[in-house]
């Protein structure tokens, strides 16, 4: 199979996870200047399991409010429409993969730590210096690697073959895959991604998060997302590491350095949130 095959067979697959509904309904209001809180509320209450959802995330210690918030339209005036969405798709994703048991060598569960670990770097990142949306960096890192569950749950036979020229040969399961396969996991998360109608931008963060292009359209959002995984994969080995600078793409190099000095001291500095997004995101049902 060539990639383009691989990537029609993924659109044939019917099992294939899709948001709920509740996802596009929001997306279209979202984008109607006449949206109401009112209206965006009443939609996120018709699904009852997800408002509940909602209202324990925002009580949670992973926003960390003062003031228990116990309705809806309180929670989207508070965390904004934007966040309350990505919120929904957080929740959705997690539990649309996460309950699936054909997972041979792959655990889900380090899977998802590893994602959230990335979506609270990217939106730490884009809350210290100031630019994209907090919350559309936190929704990028939680699926940057999404294909990787694709490849593991769909195409098992091309997953096997990646993990033993990764075991063999030890490498990372991306230089594996650009060995064994014609296509690699971030086509394939960014199409799933596509296909679920979410915005262009995280489409192109997923697809460039191992190699980011420069000069593109949202390139500061990918470089986010690129950075976010290089920190957490390399600090996640070795919480002493030194993080090899020059493995990095020249501008990723300048925006750390510029924008995290001490790259080690600043991701100690959002462990607990990583901590408190575990908790909240990958508690037992
Ligand atoms: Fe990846
Ligand atoms: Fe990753």
């Amino acid at each position: 199979m060539d990639e383009k095959q691989i990537l029609q067979k993924l659109d044939r697959i019917r099992e294939i996870p899709t948001l709920p509904s509740i996802v596009f309904e929001l997306n279209k209001q979202l984008q109607d200047p006449d949206a109401s809180i009112a209206r965006i509320s009443q939609t996120i209450e018709k699904d009852q399991a997800m408002a509940l959802k909602i209202l324990k995330l925002v009580n949670s210690a992973f926003y960390g409010f003062q003031h228990k918030i116990s309705d809806i339209r309180n929670a989207v005036v508070l965390l904004g429409f934007n966040a309350v969405r990505n919120a929904i798709v957080s929740l959705a994703v997690i539990e649309a993969f996460g309950k699936n048991t054909r997972l041979k060598d792959f655990d889900i569960t380090d899977f998802w730590k590893h994602s959230l670990a990335v979506a609270v770097t990217s939106k730490s990142i884009s809350l210290k210096i100031r630019t994209n949306s907090p919350d559309n960096c936190f929704i990028g890192g939680l699926l940057h690697d999404v294909g990787k569950v694709v490849l593991v749950q769909y195409f098992q036979d091309l997953f096997a073959s990646v993990w033993s020229a990764m075991q063999n040969e030890r490498t990372t399961f991306y230089e594996a895959e650009q060995k064994v396969l014609p296509t690699h996991h971030a086509v394939l998360g960014a199409h799933l991604v596509a296909k679920w109608q979410l915005p262009q931008g995280l489409v192109e963060a997923i697809r460039w998060h191992h190699d980011y292009q420069p000069g593109s359209q949202n390139a500061d959002f990918t470089l986010i997302i690129y950075l976010a995984n290089v920190i957490v994969n390399s600090f996640d080995e070795d919480p002493e590491c030194v993080i090899d600078l020059s493995a990095l793409h020249p501008d990723a190099r300048k925006f750390m350095v510029n924008a995290l000095e001490n790259v080690g001291d600043w991701y100690a500095g959002i462990a607990e949130e990583i901590g408190s997004a575990h908790a909240f995101f990958l508690e037992p049902k």
